[in-house]
C-alpha cells in the first residue's frame, strides 16, 4: 500500500507497521472479578475518558461516560458490547499502539459467543479476584484459551481488599490448571494494604518500586512514583523486604518470565492490581504492548498459512440478529486476519462464493456504533445486514481462502422445543434449521424423540431466550421450551451409544455436525458409568473441531 493517503491517510504507516502496533485481546473472568471496572480503567489510561465512574457511580466517582457497560435490552435479550479500540503509547515509546479489547459476554448473557470471542483474539487477560482465586467461569474460559494455544496474562485484582497471600494465589494457579505463573510485578503491602508494585528484574532481583497514590474514589489515574530498591527499602521497610524475598523465592522455583513459554501457553506473566484504584493498570498495558503477540498468520482449511500481508481476509466470529425487529438488524462481527480493509470494498463470502458489499461497516461498543473506514489485521468490524454470514465464515478479496469452522463448545443447558400449534410445524422446522446453521444454539436429535421436539443444547441459557424470541419475532412461531435435567455432555460414538442409552440418567443424541453426544444428569452419574463401563467412549468436549 502507498504511503500517500491524502485525506484520512488510510495507511500512513503501511500495513506491516499497522499490524505490528496492534494487540487484540479479551478478558476472561468470573462475574464480579472486576472486568467492567478494569475496562474502564484501561480507557482512562488510554485517555479515552477523563474520569472513571460510569459503572457504579460511587461516591467521589462521577457517572461521566456514556453507558457502555449497561447492557442494552431489547425484548428481554441483552445485546453485549463487542470491541473497544484505543490507542496507547507506552512510556518512552514513540509508537501509538492500537489495542483491541474484545468483550467476552458474561453474567446472564454467557453463551457460546463468549467462547467464540476467544477465536478472535491473540491473547487473553485472566482476571482473578484476589480473595476468591480461580472461579468456575474463568476456568471454563481458560480451558478454551489452552485448547486454542492463546497466551494468557494473569491479573490478580482487588489487591486493595483483604485477600489471600500473594504466593498462595500463584500456587492455586499452578496446581489447579497447570499454568506456571511468572509474576512481572509483586505487590508491596499485603492484600488490603496495597502500596505499590515491585518490578522483578532478571533472576527475580527487584529492579524498581512503583509507588501508587490513591485518588478520590479511584476516578483518575493514580499518580506513580518510581523508586530504586534502596529508596523503596527506606520508605516501606518490612512490606518491601517481604516482596523482595518473595521475588527471590519465585526465581528459585523457576517462576521468571520466559517469552517463549508464555507464547506457548505454558507460563503466564502475573500482575497484581486494583482496577478500582487504577493501580497496576498501566503495567498491564505495558505488558500487553511488550509481551502480547501482534496479529499473526492463520492456517486455512488446508493447513496453509495466510499471512497478515496477504490480501484482505477475515473470519466472522459472532452474529447478532433479530434484536431489533423493526430494522431486521443483523450484525456480523469479523476479525480481520490479513490485508487492509476499506469500507465499501466488495468481498467474497467463501461459504457461498457470493459477493458481499461492506458499505455499512461499524465498530460497536455498547450503544455506540461508529463507522469504520479502514481496518487492519487484529481489528474487529461489524457488518450490517449480513444475512448470509454465520460464525466461522470467511470473507476475502482476490486470493481465495477459507478458514476452519469455529468449533462447537461443550453445552451445559438442555431443553426440548416444540411449536405450540401443530399447524406451524413447517415454519418451525425451517426456523430450527436456520438458527442451527447460524450457530445460535446446538441442535440435537435422536430417533426416540423425533423431529417435532428437537433438543437444544447451549453453553448459557440466554441462547434459549434468543431462540424463542426469534421464533416468535422472525418466523411467527410460538414455541414451548421445556428444560431437560441434563447438565453435562460427553462425546461418544456409535458403538458405545446403545449401552449408554440403557443407563439411567443418560440419553444419546446426534448433533447436526454428526458428533454423537451422551448427556448426563450430573457428574456423579458420569463418574459412576465411567467406572462401571470403562470400555465406553466418553471424551470431554471442550471443543470439537
Ligand atoms: P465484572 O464486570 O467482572 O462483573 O465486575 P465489576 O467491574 O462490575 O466489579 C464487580 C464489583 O467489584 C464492583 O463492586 C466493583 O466496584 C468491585 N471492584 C472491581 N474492581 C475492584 C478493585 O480493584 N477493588 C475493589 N475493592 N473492588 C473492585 P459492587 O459491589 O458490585 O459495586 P459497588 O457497590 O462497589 O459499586
Amino acid at each position: 500500500m502507498s504511503e500517500s493517503g491524502e485525506n484520512v491517510a488510510p495507511t500512513p504507516r503501511g500495513l506491516p507497521a499497522e499490524v505490528a502496533r496492534r494487540r487484540t485481546f479479551a478478558v476472561i473472568s468470573h462475574p464480579d472479578a472486576g472486568k467492567s471496572t478494569l475496562t474502564e480503567a484501561l480507557a482512562l489510561h488510554a485517555r479515552m475518558i477523563s474520569e472513571a465512574g460510569a459503572i457504579h457511580g460511587k461516591a467521589g466517582r462521577k457517572s461521566t461516560v456514556s453507558d457502555w457497560m449497561e447492557m442494552e435490552k431489547a425484548r428481554g435479550i441483552s445485546v453485549s458490547s463487542t470491541a473497544l479500540q484505543f490507542n496507547y503509547r507506552a512510556a518512552g515509546s514513540d509508537i501509538d499502539n492500537v489495542i483491541n479489547l474484545v468483550d467476552t459476554p458474561g453474567h446472564s448473557d454467557f453463551s457460546e459467543d463468549t467462547y467464540r470471542v476467544l477465536t478472535a483474539v491473540d491473547a487473553a487477560v485472566m482476571l482473578i479476584d484476589a480473595a476468591k482465586g480461580l472461579e468456575p467461569q474463568t476456568l471454563k474460559l481458560f480451558q478454551v484459551c489452552r485448547h486454542r494455544g492463546i497466551p494468557v496474562i494473569t491479573v490478580i485484582n482487588k489487591w486493595d481488599r483483604p485477600g489471600q497471600a500473594p504466593l498462595e494465589l500463584l500456587d492455586e494457579i499452578s496446581e489447579r490448571i497447570g499454568l506456571t505463573p511468572t509474576p512481572l510485578f509483586l505487590p508491596v503491602g499485603i492484600a488490603g494494604d496495597f502500596r505499590g508494585l515491585l518490578r522483578r528484574g532478571p533472576e527475580g532481583e527487584a529492579s524498581e518500586y512503583i509507588h501508587f497514590t490513591r485518588t478520590a474514589g479511584g476516578a483518575t489515574i493514580a499518580p506513580e512514583e518510581y523508586l530504586t530498591p534502596d529508596e523503596a527499602q527506606a520508605r516501606e521497610g518490612e512490606p518491601w523486604t517481604t516482596a523482595a524475598e518473595e521475588s527471590e523465592l519465585l526465581s528459585a522455583t523457576g517462576q521468571d518470565h520466559d517469552q517463549e513459554m508464555f507464547l506457548a501457553g505454558q507460563t503466564s506473566p502475573v500482575i497484581y492490581a486494583s482496577a478500582m484504584l487504577n493501580f497496576g493498570v498501566r503495567q498491564l498495558l505495558e505488558t500487553l504492548v511488550e509481551l502480547a503477540p501482534a496479529p499473526g498468520s492463520r492456517a486455512d482449511v488446508t493447513g496453509k498459512e495466510r499471512t497478515t500481508g496477504d490480501p484482505f481476509s477475515a473470519v466472522v466470529f459472532k452474529v447478532q440478529a433479530g434484536m431489533d425487529t423493526a430494522h431486521r438488524d443483523r450484525l456480523a462481527f469479523m476479525r480481520i486476519v490479513s490485508g487492509e480493509f476499506e469500507r465499501g470494498m466488495v468481498v467474497t463470502h467463501a461459504q457461498t462464493g457470493r459477493p458481499f458489499a461492506t458499505k455499512y461497516a461499524l465498530t460497536v461498543f455498547g450503544r455506540e456504533r461508529t463507522t469504520v473506514d479502514t481496518a487492519y489485521p487484529g481489528d474487529v468490524v461489524g457488518l450490517v445486514n449480513a444475512t448470509a454470514l454465520a460464525p466461522g465464515h470467511t470473507l476475502f478479496v482476490e486470493k481465495k481462502v477459507e478458514y476452519p469452522p469455529i468449533p462447537s463448545f461443550a453445552p451445559e443447558h438442555f431443553a426440548t422445543l416444540r411449536a405450540r400449534s401443530a399447524g406451524k410445524y413447517k415454519q418451525f422446522r425451517k426456523a430450527i434449521d436456520q438458527l442451527d446453521s447460524e450457530g445460535v444454539v446446538q441442535v440435537l436429535r435422536n430417533d426416540a424423540r423425533g423431529d417435532a421436539t428437537p433438543v437444544l443444547a447451549a453453553v448459557g441459557p440466554m441462547q434459549f431466550e434468543v431462540v424463542t424470541a426469534r421464533m416468535q419475532g422472525e418466523f411467527n412461531v410460538e414455541t414451548q421450551l421445556d428444560f431437560l435435567p441434563f447438565t453435562l455432555a460427553r462425546r461418544t460414538d456409535a458403538e458405545s451409544a446403545p449401552e449408554l442409552d440403557r443407563q439411567r440418567g443418560v440419553e444419546v443424541f446426534t448433533r447436526t455436525d454428526g458428533v454423537v453426544l451422551a448427556l448426563f444428569s450430573d457428574k456423579w452419574r458420569l463418574q459412576y458409568i465411567e467406572k462401571e463401563h470403562p470400555n465406553l467412549t466418553l471424551e470431554p468436549l471442550v471443543a470439537t473441531a
